[in-house]
C-alpha cells in the first residue's frame, strides 16, 4: 500500500534562514533560540513559563513528576485520545482509570469528570483532541475547587482558543507537542507550560539532569529532556506564522466540509465557545454496511 504521509509540513526560506544562523552561531545544542523560544511560546499563549523539550511525551512525563504524581495515584484520562499520557501513566505505574468522551466532540466534558472523580483523584489529563476542547473553563474551575491537578495534553490543539484564551492556558501545567504532525514543527520536539513557578522550576530542573545552575552539582536525579538550538530556531520561526496556519487549515477543513455526503458521514462538533485550529479532518461513518477500512483503501487509491 502507498504510504501517504499525515502531514507534509512546509519549510521556508526565512526557517531555513533562522536554522542556519543557529548552526552558524555555533551554539548547537543550548543557545539564545532556546529562550527566544520559549519565551514567544509563553507570550503567544500568555502564560508566565513555558520550557522547551525533546518531545511531547517528555512533556507528559515530566508534567507528572512536576506535580509530584507517584505509584498508585489515581488519575484520569479519556478513553479516546492518542495514547502518549496512558503510556507515560503506566511507565510511573499510576493508576489510569479511561473515561468516556463525548460522542459529538471526541473530548472530555465536565459531566464525564463530575461522574468519575473519586476522593483518591489526584490529576486528570484533558487531550484537545484534534483542536478541540469541551467547557474546559469549568473543568478548570471544577477541578481547581478539589484541588485535583488540571493537565492539558495540547499537543494536538496549538493555536486553538476557547472563549478567546488559548487551550495551554487553563491548565495547572500544560504539555505540546512540535512532531512534523502538529500546528507548527520541529521535526521531534515538545514543551510544558504553566502558570506556577514551582512547578516550572521544578519541571525546569529535571529536564536538564537535575542540575540547578552549577555544573555537574546534581540537586535531583534528573533526566536530559533537552532540545537543541537549531531545532528551537526552527520553532521560533515557525511559531511566528501559526495565524496564518491557522487560517489555512480552516479553508481546508471547510473544502472537504463541503465536499462530504452529510448523510453517510458526520464529523468532529466544534462548539461556538471554540476558535479552533483544525488539526485534522476526521470522519464517522454513521452507516454499519460502509466499512472504515473499505473507506480507507477507496482514499488511498484516490
Ligand atoms: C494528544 C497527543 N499527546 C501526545 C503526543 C506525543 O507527542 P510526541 O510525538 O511529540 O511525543 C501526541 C502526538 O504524537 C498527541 O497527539
Amino acid at each position: 500500500m502507498k504510504l501517504i504521509p499525515w502531514a507534509k509540513p512546509k519549510v521556508t526560506i526565512q526557517d531555513r534562514k533562522i536554522i542556519n544562523n543557529a548552526l552558524r552561531s555555533g551554539w548547537i545544542s543550548h543557545g539564545s533560540y532556546v529562550e527566544k523560544f520559549e519565551n514567544k511560546l509563553k507570550n503567544f499563549l500568555k502564560v508566565k513559563y513555558a520550557s522547551s523539550v525533546s518531545n511531547g511525551t517528555a512533556a507528559l512525563q515530566l508534567a507528572f513528576l512536576s506535580l509530584g504524581l507517584k505509584r498508585g495515584d489515581e488519575i484520569l484520562c479519556p478513553s479516546y485520545c492518542y495514547m502518549a499520557a496512558a503510556n507515560i501513566a503506566t511507565q510511573m505505574f499510576l493508576n489510569i482509570k479511561f473515561i468516556d468522551v463525548e460522542k459529538n466532540s471526541f473530548c472530555l466534558s465536565l459531566n464525564s469528570i463530575k461522574k468519575n472523580v473519586t476522593k483518591k483523584t489526584k490529576a486528570v489529563v484533558v487531550v484537545h483532541t484534534y483542536g478541540n476542547t469541551c467547557e474546559i473553563d469549568s473543568i478548570s474551575r471544577f477541578l481547581k475547587k478539589r484541588k485535583i491537578f488540571l493537565i492539558e495534553d495540547t499537543a494536538e490543539a496549538l493555536g486553538s482558543k476557547y472563549k478567546n484564551k488559548y487551550l495551554g492556558a487553563f491548565g495547572d501545567i500544560s504539555t505540546i507537542s512540535f512532531h512534523s504532525t502538529k500546528s507548527i514543527t520541529t521535526g521531534e520536539g515538545g514543551a510544558i507550560v504553566t502558570n506556577n513557578k514551582e512547578i516550572y522550576e521544578k519541571a525546569k530542573l529535571l529536564r536538564n539532569h537535575g542540575v540547578k545552575n552549577k555544573r555537574y552539582y546534581h540537586n535531583v536525579p534528573g533526566f536530559n529532556f533537552r532540545i537543541s538550538n537549531i531545532l528551537c530556531a526552527l520553532g521560533y520561526s515557525q511559531l511566528k506564522r501559526l495565524n496564518k496556519i491557522k487560517k489555512k487549515r480552516k479553508k481546508i477543513f471547510y473544502f472537504y466540509l463541503s465536499n462530504i455526503d452529510k448523510k453517510k458521514i458526520s464529523v468532529q462538533n466544534f462548539s461556538k465557545n471554540i476558535d479552533p485550529l483544525y488539526w485534522t479532518f476526521s470522519m464517522y461513518i454513521k452507516e454499519k454496511k460502509y466499512k472504515r477500512d473499505n473507506l480507507i483503501s477507496f482514499l488511498q487509491k484516490k
